[in-house]
């Protein structure tokens, strides 16, 4: 065996007891109890708002979006939503959602959801979850998947039940109600 072989030899067993490290390492990754917990908060979305809540972004040509048309397939919305505490818009603000809304149904009203919602006041403040799920926009009650969180909701998995309490075409408003299960850990 060639001097140049035996290092490539030495070069491959060096790497293999670094990724033996590195395996190790993640394997004592220290985690806190699981725990579980329960947000509940209004999202308000006021499309006329200024600045509007959720802007439109993106649509396929010839595609037309209006108002009583708000989510042809393919139309997807940049978005930016307070989170109050009452049902009341007026009522104190506890966060801001923040994402992408793309209508992904052909044939029905189902926007996906890529969004995170930070809380920027109460006992989770500067913490967040991630939601990212189908939406079927027009059920009275749905179900969206939390997948994953920052700050006290690091490494989060759970889901939302939101239910549309209130729906106004004409204003552009939409009130939905979202109480979210967490799983998260100590
Ligand atoms: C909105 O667009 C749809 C689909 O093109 C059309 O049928 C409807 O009349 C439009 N509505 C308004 C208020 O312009
Ligand atoms: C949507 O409807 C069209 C026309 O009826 C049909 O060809 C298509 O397969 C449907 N798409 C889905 C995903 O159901
Ligand atoms: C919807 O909004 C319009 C415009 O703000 C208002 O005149 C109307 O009363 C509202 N409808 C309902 C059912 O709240
Ligand atoms: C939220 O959901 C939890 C778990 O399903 C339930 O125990 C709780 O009563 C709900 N809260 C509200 C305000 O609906």
């Amino acid at each position: 065996m060639n001097d140049k072989r035996m290092n490539n030899i030495n070069v491959l067993l060096f790497l293999l007891f670094v990724l033996t490290l590195v395996s190790q390492g993640h394997a004592h990754y220290h985690v806190g109890k699981e725990k579980v917990t329960n947000i509940y908060f209004f999202f308000q979305e006021n499309r006329k708002a200024d600045p509007p809540t959720a802007v439109l972004v993106a649509k396929p040509k010839d595609t037309i979006v209006n108002a009583t048309n708000i989510l042809p397939y393919g139309a997807t919305y940049v978005l930016n939503t307070p989170l109050t505490a009452e049902q009341d818009p007026n009522s104190e603000v506890v966060g801001q959602a923040q994402g992408l809304a793309a209508s992904a149904g052909q044939n029905q009203s189902v926007v996906v959801f890529a969004v995170d919602y930070v809380f920027t006041s109460g006992k989770f403040k500067d913490s967040s979850v991630s939601v990212l799920s189908s939406y079927r926009i027009l059920e009275p009650i749905t179900e969206l998947t939390v997948v994953g969180g920052r700050g006290k909701f690091r490494m989060a998995s759970g889901y939302a039940i939101v239910r549309t309490i209130y729906r106004n075409i004409t204003s552009a408003i939409v009130i939905v109600e979202y109480n979210v299960t967490v799983f998260h850990y100590e």
